[in-house]
């Protein structure tokens, strides 16, 4: 799918994040799996990440960052009128995540559900709320983005958990004096999905019970698709908005890997420096990789008013998916 935005008035006008509290650093994992800092950072650009406490599930590090981007709008969760919520680790099936999530903010009048496109869900998630405002359908939507990934991954396996981390983001969207939105393209290949797969998470029987509910990945071909689709994306996106890759201020891509971004950057052409990389604090978050980066950006002063704002995400599926804006915060 690849569309220019009409037009329509709308932006984002909140921004949140949260991470737990608990950092865990590449030396200590070399004291849980035969790894180092050295390969880990040479590999990755991964120095630490943070995990959720084990009381904690994924709608506890949403709540923070929800009212953190309720409160940058000025919005009240009772005028909230669409909540979607992308994740692959939600609290639980059902209820929702995103049913809980309203219902702990307060916004009783919101459409909630969750959304699963892997590690490109918020950019899913953003695309859908941004199309269900501009066809009228709601007014105020807040998009939530985030993942508990050590939950589901096999912490003896050293090839997976490396690479990944907890948080979530949350944006607010409404109708503003100046378009924000100025196109997506969001695309996916089923066929390639055994390379990135959560086995025995779902209705499909699986004779495997060792392994089942953890991570699978092949990190040479998930590298290779990384690497393709993060340029692909962001050039059809571009090209079909008619912009050109020099206007481009601020690049937010999917925070996996520090050498797949670095890849990116310099095939599209993109001046590192105007890159956000915040992947070796937190490693991978999936959902919550690009709001965080976001968060991380705005706090820094690096996202200004009137910046054009690419953000490619990608991932299990597998997926990706880009979303160019000016920012008018
Ligand atoms: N520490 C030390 N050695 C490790 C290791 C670790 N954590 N993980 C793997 N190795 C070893 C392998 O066993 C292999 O050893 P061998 O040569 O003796 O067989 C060697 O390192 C090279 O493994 P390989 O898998 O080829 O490494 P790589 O250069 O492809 O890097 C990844 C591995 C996972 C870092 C890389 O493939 C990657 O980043 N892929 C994309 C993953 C991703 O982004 N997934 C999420 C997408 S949303």
């Amino acid at each position: 799918m690849i569309g220019k935005a009409r037009g329509d008035p709308i932006s984002i006008t909140g921004l949140g994040a949260h991470v737990p509290e608990r950092v865990l650093t590449n030396d200590e994992l070399s004291t849980i799996v035969d790894t180092s800092d050295e390969w880990i950072m040479a590999r990755t650009g991964i120095r630490e990440r943070r995990i959720a406490a084990p009381e904690q599930a994924l709608t506890d590090l949403a709540l923070p960052a929800a009212r953190a981007a309720l409160a940058q709008a000025h919005v009240e969760a009772k005028d909230v009128d669409l909540l979607v919520c992308a994740t692959v680790t939600p609290d639980m099936m059902f209820p929702t995540s995103s049913a809980l999530l309203a219902d702990e903010l307060g916004a009783p009048d919101a459409a909630a559900y969750d959304l699963l496109a892997g590690c490109t869900g918020f950019m899913y998630a953003l695309a859908q709320a941004y199309g269900m405002m501009a066809a009228g359908l709601a007014q105020r939507a807040l998009v939530v983005g985030g993942d508990v990934l050590s939950r589901i991954l096999d912490w003896t396996d050293r090839s997976t958990l490396i690479l990944f981390g907890d948080g979530a983001g949350a944006v607010v969207l409404e109708r503003v004096e100046r378009p924000g939105f100025i196109g997506f393209e969001l695309g996916a290949d089923g066929g390639g999905g055994i390379h990135l797969s959560l086995p025995g998470s779902g209705s499909r029987r699986m004779e495997d019970a060792e392994g089942n509910g953890f991570v699978h990945m092949n990190g040479r071909e998930v590298f290779k698709f990384a690497t393709r689709v993060l340029v692909a994306s962001a050039q059809a996106v571009l090209g079909h908005c008619g912009v050109s890759v020099d206007e481009v201020d601020v690049y937010v891509p999917h925070q996996a890997n520090v050498r797949i971004m670095d890849h990116a950057a310099g095939k599209l052409g993109i001046p590192r420096e105007r890159m956000i990389v915040n992947v070796d604090r937190y490693g991978n978050t999936s959902s919550g990789s690009i709001p965080l980066a976001l968060a991380d950006a705005q706090r820094e002063g690096r996202l200004k008013k009137g910046d054009l704002v690419l953000m490619t995400g990608m991932g299990a599926g597998l997926t990706w998916g880009s979303g160019l804006m000016e920012w008018t915060l």
